[in-house]
């Protein structure tokens, strides 16, 4: 196998009818005959148009047979995103090709320049199931690294083999998992395979300042991984310039202050924690203690939080959660609801290691706050196989005062902007 069947079509041509300029990185992907085409770029390089835009020419070749691709996503709402501009494209430029356009099954099938029809389908790869059957003609995967490992070679490279099929799979780099491998193997280890990687300052249509701007805003490890698409190691720790920040003491609460707290409430075998930070980023007060009755727990915190004059506290309302929250309000406590998910947690994990990094922290020092200096020097991340980072304390430590103290720090959260075009 060496290249993709002879393509009839003049794909110039038809972007020029499409009003589409691909800038020149996304030429050469275009004008690429890989079987396998592997993109791993950095955000808003202009990934998921190339993506659409191949789907769209894919759709008009002629064929000899009735023509079939999938455009998957590790979600329904990440396939659905290159679907729409698929189909908004046909809509605005080909109409009269659309023949049948079915909204709840995701299903559009256009009259092709031979006169044949081609179908276009989105999928799921979190229901796998919806991902065997038929033999493809091309299959495009948006957000690829974010897909399990299992998910490409059980399901979606073996659809590919009757019809001598080609892949087109973009993502932003996420560890060395199983897109990582592909893109090893575009970078000359197998001929079907072309790969690039690309950070996103090589889309001529962003703003260079902006993205500069965004290296200040978010942690190194993410600006690396998201906007210079690197495929960074495997494990390390999450926070960085805690002893730098371990510079500073307990304090009495000052008149004319605002305070902001954060709880992270004990489940079966940790710690109750309780952090207050002041507008400077100062942690001023923290306590931690196991489980004790609950109107204990609460009159406590109840306590402390009165002393400050009565911060915002956000709280970790996973599991439990509103009755939680409504019974800490009844004693008096602001308490807001902070829901933890995979990626609200990492955001809420990320702020709080940029703000370390940038020196806008200022913690007790480890003498008096050891508890807390010690979580945060042993917090780790780890990326899986699947790509999937996870940050977690080793296991054996706790890590109550890490999430408390993030959960402070999130009202003060330095805030990004959104990545404008030019
Ligand atoms: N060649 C181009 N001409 C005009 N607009 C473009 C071009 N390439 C990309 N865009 C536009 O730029 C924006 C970002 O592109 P796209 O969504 O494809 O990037 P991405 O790399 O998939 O971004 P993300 O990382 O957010 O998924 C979109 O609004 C898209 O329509
Ligand atoms: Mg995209």
């Amino acid at each position: 196998m060496s290249s993709v069947a002879s393509v009839v079509l003049d794909k110039t041509a038809l972007f020029r009818d499409l009003q589409y300029t691909p800038h020149p990185g996304q030429f050469v992907i275009h004008q690429s005959t890989a079987l396998r085409r592997v993109v791993a770029c950095g955000v808003r390089w202009g990934k998921s148009k190339v993506a659409s835009m191949e789907a769209v020419a894919a759709a008009l070749e002629p064929r000899d047979h009735h023509c079939v691709g999938w455009v998957v996503g590790p979600t329904y709402d990440i396939a659905d995103r290159v679907y729409r501009e698929i189909v908004m494209t046909m809509a605005e430029h080909l109409k009269h090709r659309i023949v049948s356009l079915r909204e709840h099954e995701k299903r559009l099938v256009v009259r092709n320049l031979g006169g044949g029809l081609s179908e276009i389908r989105a999928k799921s790869a979190d229901n796998p199931v919806s991902l065997l059957g038929e033999g493809l003609d091309w299959l495009v995967v948006d957000e690829a690294s974010r897909l399990k490992p299992m998910i490409w070679e059980s399901y979606l490279s073996q659809r590919l083999i009757d019809k001598r099929g080609w892949a087109l799979l973009i993502s932003t780099p996420k560890g060395k998992g199983w897109f990582y491998d592909l893109y090893r193997r575009g970078q000359g280890a197998d001929a079907d395979y072309q790969s690039w990687n690309w950070p996103s300052v090589t889309n001529p249509r962003l703003d260079r300042k902006v993205i500069e701007a965004e290296r200040a805003r978010i942690p190194d490890r993410t600006f690396r991984q998201e906007y210079e698409a690197e495929f960074c190691e495997g494990s390390g720790s999450v926070f960085r310039g805690v002893r730098e920040a371990a510079r500073g003491a307990w304090q009495n609460p000052i008149a004319g202050e605002t305070y902001w707290a954060g709880l992270d409430l004990a489940r079966v075998e940790d710690y109750t924690v309780l952090v207050i930070v002041n507008s400077k980023r100062e942690v001023v007060f923290a306590d931690r203690f196991t489980r004790i009755d609950w109107s204990v727990q609460v009159s406590r915190i109840a306590a402390a939080c009165e002393r400050y004059g009565g911060p915002r506290v956000f709280v970790d309302s996973t599991g439990p959660g509103e009755p939680i929250v409504a019974s800490l309000r009844s004693a008096g406590i602001r308490a807001r609801p902070f829901v933890m998910s995979a990626q609200s947690k990492t955001d809420l994990i990320n702020n709080l290691a940029l703000l370390l990094e940038k020196g806008e922290v200022v913690l007790p020092r480890p003498e008096l706050w050891s508890a807390g200096i010690e979580e945060l020097e042993s917090y780790e991340f780890s990326t899986s196989d699947a790509g999937n980072v996870r940050m977690s304390s080793p296991s054996g430590v706790h890590d109550d005062c890490v999430v408390a103290l993030a959960l402070a720090l999130w009202p003060l959260r330095r805030r990004s902007e959104p990545i404008f075009l030019l």
